[in-house]
């Protein structure tokens, strides 16, 4: 383990590191597993109706991932993405009582509890947490609570398109970047990393994070990536919606679009929703241009499709998306 040790550095100044010791960010993250031990929330192992004879950890679906990525030490993350917590305290009014009467039917009422499994499997396992968005399905008092809770200096990650979304369907909200801006500063009072772009180095790797949640990125945002292009370390771009690639995309209308069909035809599919964007909006388009061409690329982890699908980027860099966590789901992937 080597959190937050001389070799973890945040870079842009909205955290810092050396202040925040590693015994500080195993208390806030990976206190965890005292949690487990006395919350009143059911817990899958436990129940005898599910899984009876699974071990502790064994209700994780874990997917296995190396990135041969120039380290200058061994080590692994666990990376996670679309939790979809669904809490609403009871003092929060009709639309978040019923987000969360519905919404938890939706996503299993597992997802705490599958939030703090993936949180005691990485204290274990991995020296470092990932979360690539929409660890909240709406935003409201009680889910940004949550996220003070089991979020420290150490859980890393990127927003999601719900992290923007107050009350879903429920209410007129202010879209795009209008409504980023009426809702980031929520965010930020509860996410422990910068919402829009961030960077930290492990071991001499370089995470850059970024808010790609409507499929496209800013000119501030091309800047930033730039920037940390001319610090020379490999990176491992951070993001919740997947850059459209073919295999990617295949697998997206497979299983969002003809659900209930069988396989019928290997074309590619014409784009739509967020693939659609990115090749529309220019700033986008051109940012992916450049990325396939930037040799410091070395991988792509994101989320936001719930399923666990990869496909080659560039020459240097495949891309890795993992499925929901609401679902037990997640990834560790290795680092040499
Ligand atoms: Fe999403």
């Amino acid at each position: 383990m080597f959190w937050y040790t001389g070799t973890m550095k945040n870079e842009k100044g909205s955290l810092s590191g050396s202040a925040l010791p590693r015994r500080d960010f195993l208390k806030r993250v990976f206190a965890v597993g005292g949690l487990v031990a006395t919350s009143r929330l059911p817990v899958l192992a436990d129940d005898p109706a599910i899984f009876p004879k699974r071990g502790r950890y064994e209700r994780l679906v874990l997917a296995y991932i190396h990135i041969d990525v120039g380290a200058t030490k061994p080590f692994s993350v666990l990376h996670i993405s679309d939790t979809h917590l669904t809490e609403a305290y009871p003092e929060e009014g009709k639309n978040k009582q019923e987000l969360k009467r519905i919404r938890t039917q939706t996503f299993g009422g597992r997802q705490e509890e599958a939030l703090r499994d993936s949180l005691a499997w990485a204290k274990a396992n991995t020296d470092f947490v990932l979360h690539t968005g929409d660890l909240v399905d709406w935003m409201s008092d009680a889910n940004m609570d949550l996220v003070k809770k089991y979020t420290g200096e150490g859980f890393f990650g990127s927003m999601g398109n719900h992290e923007f979304s107050p009350d879903m369907w429920l209410s007129k909200e202010a879209e795009g970047e209008a409504g980023k801006a009426v809702n980031a500063p929520k965010l930020k009072a509860a996410y422990p990393f910068d919402i829009r772009f961030d960077s930290k180095v492990v071991n001499g790797v370089n995470f850059v994070t970024l808010d790609d949640v409507y499929g496209t990125v800013g000119t501030d945002q091309v800047e930033r990536f730039h920037a940390e292009v001319k610090r020379g370390l490999p990176i491992i771009l951070c993001m919740h919606v997947p850059f459209a690639t073919p295999a990617i995309m295949r697998a997206d209308d497979k299983f969002w679009h003809k659900a209930g069909k069988k396989f019928e035809t290997a074309a590619f599919p014409d784009p739509w929703g967020d693939n659609k964007r990115q090749r529309e909006d220019a700033v986008t388009r051109d940012f992916i241009a450049y990325l396939k061409t930037e040799p410091l690329l070395k991988g792509i982890l994101a989320g936001h499709l719930h399923i666990t699908v990869q496909d080659r980027f560039s020459p240097t860099a495949i891309q890795y998306i993992v499925g929901g966590n609401f679902m037990f789901h997640g990834q560790e992937v290795t680092f040499a």
